[in-house]
């Protein structure tokens, strides 16, 4: 099983490529993903989490398991904010402002296209994890004081 990628892990930071076969190699690579989502209790994850610039997300959803390949949100609405952690930044938890509503659209893994309309958490995190495959993290969706306290924090401890 592949590791998870821990913040300032610079494949973090990258933009990933669209998936164009799921051959089995893919499918190596997304069962991987679906197993550490869950080893660490994870609702979602995305392919740079495990050190692979490719976009791909899963999510653990009330209606099971959701694979999307190549994932776009096409239409969203309103504004919440929430507590949001992420599985790359261990014992980070920040409120961050989404839509409330999304439209995602993208590939399942029998290759065809598939449409999610959601709200709540599910619309949360789509958000948070199509972020990750522009190299977004939850760090750059805070106020710039924030941010600045969060990382400092953080390069502490990684000197411990
Ligand atoms: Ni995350």
């Amino acid at each position: 099983m592949s590791e998870i990628r821990i913040y300032p892990d610079p494949v973090l930071r990258k933009m990933s490529s669209p998936l164009k076969i799921i051959d089995s190699k893919a499918k190596k690579m997304i069962d991987d993903m679906t197993m550490i989502m869950y080893s660490y209790k994870g609702i979602g994850l995305a392919a740079p989490q495990i050190g692979i610039s490719r976009q791909v997300i899963v999510v653990s959803s009330e209606h099971g398991l959701i694979t999307l390949i190549n994932p776009e949100i096409f239409e969203s609405e309103g504004e919440n904010t929430g507590e949001e952690g992420c599985l790359s930044l261990p014992e980070v938890s920040v409120n961050v402002s989404r839509s409330s509503n999304v439209m995602v659209k993208g590939v399942d893994l029998a290759e065809k296209e598939v449409e999610f309309e959601a709200s709540g958490l599910l619309a949360r995190v789509f958000q948070h994890e199509i972020d990750h495959l522009e190299g977004r993290l939850i760090l750059d969706r805070l106020s710039r004081l924030k941010r600045g306290l969060i990382k400092s924090r953080l390069k502490k401890r990684s000197k411990l």
